[in-house]
């Protein structure tokens, strides 16, 4: 059982909660040990087909790292508290669709954590923010390469250089988030929208995440090959053929996630 993570099971929703309200859900080691645990409960539990991740509290999503752990620590002691595998990237990487629930404060860390997601769905209370230059740091959770590619490298640079925070609607407006909804109806648009992408078959799911994010690090002439071949490899699953025959026969598919 994890201390510091909630987890719900609704259907085949995974919904993880972060759980240090007091602290607004601050990312300390603690957090991160046990929210990689519950991700890999998830990875190998095949009835679970979306992730979900949120933060407790009604104020704070992640209001980024814990900036207590970084009082007192040498270079090599923050280079071993950040040794593999790292949050952000088994997120960016993990074989299921993973959205962050953006319920308020979603700060440095926790900014990062949001963008290693695949989708992010918003409050309109949220805000946003790299507030990593009041500290005299940079962004270390993958915040300097993942947003330019988001919202663009001007975009990313005025908050990366400012530390300013900014709405939720100006979050949306710059691509930073997907949707946006009333702080009340967050979780209820969150979970539907969730469940509606755990109906469609797993394993086509997982290709087409895994094509999606060949474009952040392959030019785009291989990552077309590539995506040649992931698409070509589909017509050897039973989904596409599953697929293709409940189309023509103006039926509901069956996904078999083979
Ligand atoms: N690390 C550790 N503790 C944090 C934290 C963080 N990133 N963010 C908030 N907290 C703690 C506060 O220290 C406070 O703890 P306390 O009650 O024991 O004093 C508690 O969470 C509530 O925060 P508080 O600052 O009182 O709330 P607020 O509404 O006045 O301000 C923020 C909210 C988000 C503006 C403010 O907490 C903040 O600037 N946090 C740091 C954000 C940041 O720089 N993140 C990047 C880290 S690299």
């Amino acid at each position: 059982m994890s201390e510091t993570i909630l987890v719900e099971h609704l259907d085949s929703i995974a919904l993880l909660t972060i759980n240090r309200p007091d602290k607004l859900n601050a990312l300390n080691s603690q957090v991160r040990d046990e929210l990689l645990a519950e991700l890999e409960k998830v990875e190998n539990d095949d009835r679970l087909r979306v992730v979900v991740v949120t933060g407790a509290g009604e104020k704070s999503f992640i209001a980024g790292a814990d900036i207590g752990e970084f009082e007192g620590r040498s270079a090599f002691d923050q280079r071993n508290a950040m040794r593999f595998p790292r949050i952000f990237d088994v997120m960016a990487s993990f074989p299921k669709p993973v959205i962050a629930m953006i319920n308020g404060f979603c700060l440095g860390g926790g900014c990062e954590l949001a963008m290693s997601c695949d989708l992010r769905i918003a409050s309109d209370k949220a805000r946003f923010g790299q507030p990593e230059i009041k500290l005299g740091l940079i962004p270390g959770g993958g915040g300097t390469q993942r947003m330019p590619r988001l919202i663009g490298l001007g975009q990313a640079m005025r908050m990366m250089l400012t530390g300013d925070m900014i709405g939720a609607d100006e979050a949306l407006r710059l691509g930073l988030v997907e949707q946006v909804h009333p702080h009340g109806d967050l979780r209820e648009k969150t979970l539907e929208l969730a469940g509606r992408i755990a109906k469609m078959s797993p394993l086509t799911l997982r290709v087409a995440k895994e094509a999606v994010r060949a474009s952040e690090r392959l030019p785009i002439e291989e990552g077309i090959l590539y995506e040649r071949d992931l698409f070509c490899l589909c017509f050897s699953t039973e989904d596409k053929k599953e697929g293709v025959e409940a189309f023509l026969e103006k039926r509901a598919a069956q996904w078999k996630g083979r």
